[in-house]
């Protein structure tokens, strides 16, 4: 579904991406884990065009998306849950979610019911139901997040990219956040998750890649790689 061949990226003259590769099938969830800086963030800003590569080719569903505008890689069904949660603040919860579908009413998307999804976005997060009128930037964190990833769900998209859903959330709300990772996994949404709990997203991932300094150096299903004695002592804490 998502075939990244050879990726380069940066800014300026910085080049952070090397050449990385990967492949997300189908209905898989696949996880890239690595240190902080490594380049988890600037890959998932090049394949959704929030920066242009510098080399290398992004089949989505067959079509090289490298180079092409954001809005254009949306309409072919990539969605971006970004870091930080970028939700419109002034925007009621609501109205974030209709963004989510924007190019769905405006037929760019199938359009499909999009009031049947945002229904079931109100039964995935129950506290973003309860707060439908509420505006975006008074929500707390974990209700930000949560919004930005039903955000990017309301896309109906072919793939969806989650950058650290978890990062800044209490230890059950992290524990929410995975379960409805899984859930999605479970309802074969084809995911690319970036976190910081790897041995978490290992748990949850069908297939795991390790990024070391803008270079893929290890990848594998993620079972294996959550007993790769290497992968272990560098980012599950060997103790585990
Ligand atoms: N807008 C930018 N301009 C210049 N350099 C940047 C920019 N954004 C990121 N970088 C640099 O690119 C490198 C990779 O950053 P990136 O955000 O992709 O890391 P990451 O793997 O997502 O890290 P983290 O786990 O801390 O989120 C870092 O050295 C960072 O300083
Ligand atoms: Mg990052």
């Amino acid at each position: 579904m998502l075939k990244i061949e050879n990726l380069s990226a940066g800014y300026g003259k910085v080049q952070v991406l090397h050449g990385i590769s990967l492949d997300v099938a189908k209905g898989s969830l696949v996880t890239l884990i690595g240190s902080n800086g490594a380049g988890k963030t600037t890959t998932l800003r090049a394949l959704s065009g929030m920066i242009a590569p510098t080399g290398g080719r992004i089949m989505l569903a067959g079509t090289d998306i490298a180079g092409m505008a954001s809005h254009d890689i949306a309409r072919l069904g990539l969605a971006h849950s970004p870091e930080g949660r970028r939700v419109f603040g002034t925007l009621s919860v609501a109205d974030n979610l209709l963004l989510g579908s924007f190019t769905r009413l405006t037929g760019a998307r199938p359009r499909g019911d999009v009031g049947r999804d945002l229904d079931r976005m109100y039964a995935l997060f129950p506290r973003l139901s309860e707060r439908r009128a509420q505006f975006a930037g008074t929500l707390s964190g974990g209700e930000q997040q949560m919004l930005a990833m039903a955000r990017a769900l309301m896309l109906g998209p072919e793939v969806l990219l989650l950058d650290e859903p978890s990062m800044g959330l209490a230890p059950k709300l992290v524990e929410d956040v995975f379960a409805t990772i899984a859930l999605l996994r479970q309802n074969q949404v084809t995911m690319l998750l970036v976190e910081q709990f790897a041995a978490a997203a290992l748990e949850v991932a069908d297939i795991g890649y390790v990024l070391e300094n803008g270079r893929i150096t290890a990848h594998g299903p993620a079972a294996a790689l959550k007993t790769d004695p290497a992968v272990r002592a560098a980012y599950l804490g060997a103790a585990h």
